[in-house]
């Protein structure tokens, strides 16, 4: 909201915003250099505004936080071929959870090798575009998948794999969003033997190479302590493996989770501490277990994407009922289903004008057929907004569009990047032909 505020209180406005963010003197905003109000004019809205620069800004501040690790972007946080791109040239592999995320990748040039294949229910086109394209590991999360995929990999091929357990940790943003229980659908569990159960059988397969635990406690988490009791009941698992069958694993994936601010002053994961302290915790785990210490790999998805991208949407009405007003926007659930599902809170802000109206708390609302099509609840925007102008949500890369849906057939908004004062079409809006081109029957 740009009435006039102190400077001090601006830079917090902008503190979740990417960091190439300035502010002009009329009050738009511009981010990567380029103004928001011309992005609107150019691509139309709802547009999605993604700052290259900071996208790489942030898988260097991992390679630099991380140095001896692997560092796998979680493409299910949003991916397109610029994003595969962009992460593939900063030295970074990736994590894909189904055959049209790795065949995006893969066809965009990123190797293969370097990328893992999750998925608690990999379909056989899954698997079978993962052997064809070469995919570098595949991450096992259930016991028939063993014998399905030493299948297709046949007696004279080999497989690397990594097998997805269940630490039993609670630890995440939401209970939805909460992956290291006993009580939810990924995993094998520790405690009931089902892990170790199946890397017996995969020690079996001559053709699958068991080469590291993975383990993915949930997103959205702001403390680095669940990922320090996961480093110890890991490599206790370890230590059981190696009593058992002399096994030494070279890998401990942790999977990736790590917690950003939506809104200014909210809590988000330290990555310096992250880094010391579970390197620390797993050195310290390993000496006393007797073991080498595996090579580390972490899967952030929305702490390289969230923080880059920017929702920018026009607004269509605004309605006062009873003491409430609804500010409506041309965009909502089908291309940001979090508030919905999460009950997540942003901090939308008017931009492309200065207002000198005092502040008044609104409801920011989709456009969609449902009570549910919040955006925003309860925030603050100047008084006099009005139809026609506009409004950019920050953190808005992770997450939105990845589950973008058809509904209303409204089509999917375009994804522009914005870098050095240029911005460029990734991503074009879903066209009413492209939703007809499969309504095929009649
Ligand atoms: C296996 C796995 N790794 C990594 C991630 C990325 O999580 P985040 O985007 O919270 O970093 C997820 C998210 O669901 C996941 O399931």
């Amino acid at each position: 909201m740009t009435t006039v505020h102190e400077p001090a209180t601006r830079a917090a406005e902008l503190s979740v915003w990417p960091a190439s963010t300035a502010e002009s003197p009329h009050g738009d905003l511009a981010v990567g250099g380029v103004p928001l109000a011309e992005i609107a004019e150019r691509f139309g809205t709802p547009v999605y505004v993604l700052d290259e620069a900071e996208v790489r800004d942030r898988c260097r501040t991992y390679r630099d936080a991380f140095p001896d690790a692997e560092v796998l972007y979680a493409a299910k946080a949003f991916l397109c071929r610029a994003m595969a791109h962009w992460t593939a040239e900063e030295g970074l592999g990736l994590d894909v959870c189904s055959a049209g995320e790795l065949e995006l990748a893969v066809t965009t040039g990123f190797p293969a090798e370097r990328i893992v294949l999750h998925g608690n229910a990999k379909s056989p086109r899954d698997l079978e575009t993962a052997l064809r394209l070469g995919v570098g590991r595949v991450v096992i999360d259930s016991p028939s998948e063993i014998a399905r995929l030493a299948a297709a990999v046949g007696p004279q091929g080999h497989q690397k794999v990594m097998v997805r357990v269940v630490p039993g940790i609670g630890a995440g943003g939401h209970d939805k969003i909460r992956t290291g229980t006993e009580d939810q659908k990924f995993g094998l569990s520790i405690r009931d033997g089902y892990a170790q159960h199946a890397i017996t059988r995969i020690l079996d397969q001559p053709q699958l190479r068991l080469t590291g635990l993975h383990c993915h406690l949930g997103s959205q988490i702001t403390s680095v302590k669940p990922y320090l009791v996961a480093v110890r009941r890991m490599v206790g698992l370890m230590s059981r493996l190696y009593e058992q069958h002399g096994l030494v694993l070279p890998e401990l994936d942790l999977g990736g989770g790590h917690g950003i601010a939506y809104r200014p002053g909210e809590e988000a994961l330290d990555l310096t501490a992250l880094a010391r302290r579970v390197r620390a915790e797993l050195a310290d785990a390993c000496a006393t277990a007797g073991l080498p210490v595996p090579r580390l790999i972490i899967e952030p998805g929305r702490a390289i994407a969230g923080p880059a991208g920017v929702a920018l949407y026009r607004v269509l009405s605004v309605k006062h009922t009873g003491d409430r007003v609804f500010v409506a926007v041309d965009g909502g659930m089908s291309d940001n289903p979090r508030p919905a599902l999460y009950g997540v809170r942003y901090a939308p802000r008017l931009v492309g004008r200065r207002s000198t109206a005092a502040p008044a708390p609104v409801t920011v609302v989709g456009r969609h057929c449902e009570a549910g099509d919040v955006l925003a609840a309860g925030v603050e925007l100047p008084g006099d907004v009005h139809p026609g102008d506009l409004l950019a949500v920050p953190v808005a890369g992770a997450y939105h569009l990845s589950m973008a849906s058809g509904y209303n057939l409204v089509g999917r908004p375009p994804v522009a990047a914005v870098r050095e004062g240029l911005a460029r079409l990734l991503v074009r809006r879903e066209s009413l032909e492209d939703i007809r081109g499969r309504d095929v029957g009649l």
